[in-house]
């Protein structure tokens, strides 16, 4: 049978939950369903999308190709010592059930990346990253598949360039490499990162710190920051924090001495794109079902039956505000399709 279907709908697959229609759509389990597809040849003229949890992406019009849904899954141990555990996860695991499995089976090291949304194969395309700690500290290996040629890749933690919400596969490769699993090295022996924002304190509340109450403490955070994805639809923040040189950033703090900021290594700044949203008083607002998070300016939501395309608009007027009283760019960290 043919496992392609036409014109579906990709509501239910993408966390922002706007409507938008595949033309094809099929979902794939292992490497070799994959090969099958990408070289079906009635599709093979067909643009095509790789998706995993969907929770990166803003969809403004239906999607005239293929898209193809990797569900790939399972968790096998390569390595187990005293020390580190090592192990290699399909790139269609749900990615807080891995973290949940981890922290449960007391492998330390994804705990601060509690309660995010989507997929183990996204986790190291945009570095997901909170709460003090980036998915990049943990991943030593990434698979994928050579979307012309289909031959497997392996790339090591230095291949993937990790940068702040960056990777060779958000750059250079976008769009070439299908991440079909990826390799974590987790500590049974954790050193705990408890240094963001009031993190310590939440967890302290609980009592002295282990994998359980970190994960827990993190879970509560998000939960009063961020949207709770079964009340709203959303794909977390929608714009990445810009960074500035130390000039620029003086130049700023002069005219906003109160703009918060993170000094980097390299000399340069991070600001938190949250704070300038909400300075110009775009928190909680709303144009019909698109709006802006009430708790967090960062995230922009879909209250009920917003369109791709509204939300988009609300993002380039909340992008050209910034501009207009900052003369700062923000970057989309969401794809918009
Ligand atoms: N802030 C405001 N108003 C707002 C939001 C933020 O003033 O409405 C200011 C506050 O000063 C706050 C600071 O911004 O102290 C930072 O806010 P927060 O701790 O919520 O973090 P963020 O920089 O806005 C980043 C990540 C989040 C991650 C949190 C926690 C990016 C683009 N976002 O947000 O990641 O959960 O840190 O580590 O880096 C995501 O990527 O989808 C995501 C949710």
């Amino acid at each position: 049978m043919n496992p392609i279907s036409n014109n579906i709908s990709l509501k239910q697959y993408n966390t922002f939950g706007v409507e938008a229609k595949a033309r094809y759509f099929a979902s794939f389990s292992s490497e070799e369903e994959l090969k099958e597809l990408l070289t079906d040849p009635d599709y093979s003229n067909e643009q095509t999308i790789i998706m995993g949890g969907g929770s990166n992406i803003l969809f403004t019009s239906d999607y005239e190709g293929l898209v193809l849904i990797n569900q790939i899954k399972g968790i096998e141990i390569l390595e187990d010592t005293q020390e580190f555990i090592t192990i290699r996860v399909g790139a269609g695991e749900n990615w807080d059930d891995l973290v949940e499995y981890c922290v449960n089976q007391g492998w330390g090291g994804l705990e601060n990346l509690s309660y995010i949304p989507g997929s183990v194969g996204a986790s190291p395309i945009q570095n997901i990253g909170a709460y003090g700690a980036e998915v990049k500290d943990t991943i030593t290996m990434v698979h994928a598949l050579n979307r012309e040629n289909l031959i497997p890749l392996t790339y090591s933690n230095k291949d993937c360039l990790f940068d702040y919400r960056d990777s060779i596969f958000k750059n250079r490769l976008k769009g070439k490499r299908v991440i079909t699993h990826v390799v974590f090295k987790l500590s049974k022996k954790p050193v705990f990162h408890l240094n963001y924002g009031n993190l310590k304190e939440k967890v302290q509340q609980k009592g002295s710190p282990t994998l359980q109450i970190i994960r827990e403490a993190v879970i509560e955070i998000r939960k009063s920051k961020l949207p709770e994805p079964e009340e709203k639809g959303s794909a977390g923040s929608f714009f990445k924090n810009p960074v500035v040189t130390s000039k620029e950033f003086k130049k700023l703090r002069s005219t906003h001495p109160d703009m918060p900021s993170y000094p980097l290594p390299d000399n340069r700044y991070k600001i938190p794109a949250g704070w300038l949203i909400d300075q110009l008083g775009w928190k909680g607002h709303r144009e019909g079902d698109a709006g802006v998070h009430s708790k967090q300016a960062l995230v922009l939501v879909n209250h009920g039956k917003a369109s791709g395309k509204e939300i988009c608009r609300l993002s380039q007027r909340i992008r050209e505000s910034v501009c207009n009283t900052f003369h700062i760019d923000l970057e989309y960290e969401v794809n918009i399709l």
